[in-house]
């Protein structure tokens, strides 16, 4: 159909139909990477929440399983996790199999109709064959509710040091922290929050875990926590703290203190598209790195987008590191390496290129601009500016780049296509500050169909948008401001669908 061939990602996880949000409940077993998702399969808006079900070789082609969990009478299955428990601390293993545990809130609309606040609790169900088939614990909840009316998203980690898991979950604008030793009886252990961060919304969906600093002998915590409102460009989005977890305490860490004030730049990512992102479990070895997959969509108008029969798709999957320097913590995200081989022969490189006059750069087939890298060095972006144009046959226009007198990026999906389906679509560019830059700006855009994904500086500062162009677009121009505007390393390559 239209819809498909104009709208459905090239290397982007969409369900075949239906609606989905946040990815649940990763893991990886056995060469797959399972991925959970919120899904309503049975019409393309938010309802009654299920866990639909895909895995992959890759982390790029996916294959649609059947429905991992179903709504039932205790409620709805919203979003929560999933770890492989290979030493059956549970008890729900059988002859040697471990058995995977999942987690996830229960959302009980009737207790919810009758204006009680407790209509959320926490929940497990196991697997005994790699994730495909679930049985519900019968002793849920786990977590009854202790009276807190935004009670969800449990995310499930072991802590090392602790030697027990560790449940983060969501409480209203808060971050609590359960204990178990045996992944059914959970105790209260802290919470965080108050007085850090942004409080402009509901907190939602944490992910507590340890990370090595890059290069160092050092070992971090993160916490990421969604908040909705509250993102950098409105509507949905992900911050990042930094810190020890200590006696089922997580402790900011204390430079950080000052700096994350309600309105603070340390975000998973300041695009409007990247919400409820999480990281996958039991991938944590020497060589894999930990591995983050968000919701490429905003609650402002996901419901509203112009696709029918899904909506909704996932960005690509990224590696995440934790860098020290002088100022303190970042996280830095790249797309995974496994994007590399889906790489066709299709590779155009370009030389150092002036770039002060407008230059386009391509209009041609050759290289289709909704399934692309691009990647690009601005040499002196003290001095100089730059704006990338994507254009088609109907003037509708993606741009992105960057500002030299405010140092910051931008994307501009003001003149993209269908916008109209919400004010707050595309009221005006988005931009984000620069986190971590040198005089030369190291880009890399990932083109899909309705997708851009931009990584900026190694990915200290990330991007993402959707778009609806009523046409693929098929120029790609080049222009800039300010002094000596030079380009060096442009690679544009097809990505293999
Ligand atoms: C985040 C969220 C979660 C909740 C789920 C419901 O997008 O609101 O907090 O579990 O979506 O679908």
């Amino acid at each position: 159909t239209i819809e498909e061939n104009l709208y459905r990602p090239n290397f982007h996880f969409t369900p075949i139909s239906g609606w989905m949000n946040d990815p649940n409940g990763m893991f990886y077993l056995n060469g797959y990477y399972h991925l959970y998702f919120q899904h309503y399969p049975d019409g393309n808006k938010w309802g009654p929440m299920h866990w639909g079900h895909a895995k992959s070789k890759d982390l790029i082609h996916w294959e649609e399983m059947p429905i991992a969990l179903f709504p039932d009478e205790m409620g709805y299955i919203f979003s929560g996790s999933a770890i492989v428990d290979h030493e059956n601390k549970s008890g729900f293993g059988v002859e040697g199999q471990p058995p995977i545990i999942a987690f996830f809130t229960y959302h009980n609309t009737e207790m919810q109709n009758q204006g009680r606040v407790d209509f959320q609790s926490q929940a497990i169900a196991y697997s005994l064959d790699e994730g495909n088939t679930w049985t519900k614990y019968d002793e849920n909840p786990v977590v009854k509710n202790p009276g807190i009316h935004d009670f969800r998203d449990p995310k499930v980690v072991w802590d090392k040091k602790g030697k027990q898991y560790i449940m983060s979950l969501a409480a209203g604008q808060e971050i609590r922290f359960y204990g178990s030793k045996n992944l059914k009886d959970w105790k209260f252990l802290s919470e965080f929050g108050k007085g850090v961060g942004n409080h402009d919304g509901v907190w939602e969906c944490p992910d507590l875990f340890p990370i090595k600093v890059q290069g160092l002998d050092e070992e971090k915590y993160v916490l990421l926590v969604s908040i909705n409102p509250g993102g950098y460009n409105g509507g949905s989005g992900t911050q990042y703290f930094v810190g020890d977890f200590e006696e089922g305490r997580f402790v900011l860490e204390p430079s950080l203190q000052e700096k994350m004030s309600n309105y603070h730049d340390y975000w998973v990512d300041f695009g409007k598209d990247n919400y409820a992102g999480v990281t996958w479990s039991n991938i944590e070895t020497e060589e894999k790195e930990k591995l983050f997959i968000g919701w490429m969509s905003n609650w402002q108008y996901a419901n509203e987008v112009p696709t029918e029969k899904w909506r909704s798709a996932m960005t690509i999957p990224r590696e995440l590191q934790l860098i020290a320097n002088d100022s303190g913590y970042r996280l830095s995200f790249v797309p995974t390496k496994t994007l590399d081989e889906g790489k066709s022969e299709k590779i155009k490189t370009y030389g150092r290129m002036d770039i002060s006059e407008p230059k386009e750069l391509l209009e041609s087939e050759s290289i289709p601009l909704s399934s692309a890298s691009l990647t690009f060095t601005l040499m002196n972006a003290k001095s100089s500016s730059v704006a990338v144009k994507l254009k088609n046959d109907v003037k509708e226009e993606l741009v992105f780049g960057f500002d030299h007198g405010s140092q910051t990026f931008f994307v501009d999906r003001t003149h993209s296509g269908k916008t109209d389906f919400s004010k707050d679509f595309a009221p005006k560019p988005s931009i984000a500050p620069r986190i971590i830059g040198s005089e030369s700006l190291q880009v890399t855009a990932l083109l899909d169909k309705t997708s851009i994904e931009l990584f900026f500086d190694n990915g200290t500062t990330v991007m993402t948008e959707i778009f609806f162009p009523e046409q693929p677009f098929t120029e790609l121009w080049f222009t800039s401001s300010g002094e000596n505007a030079q380009l060096d390393n442009i690679k544009l390559s097809e990505l293999k669908n």
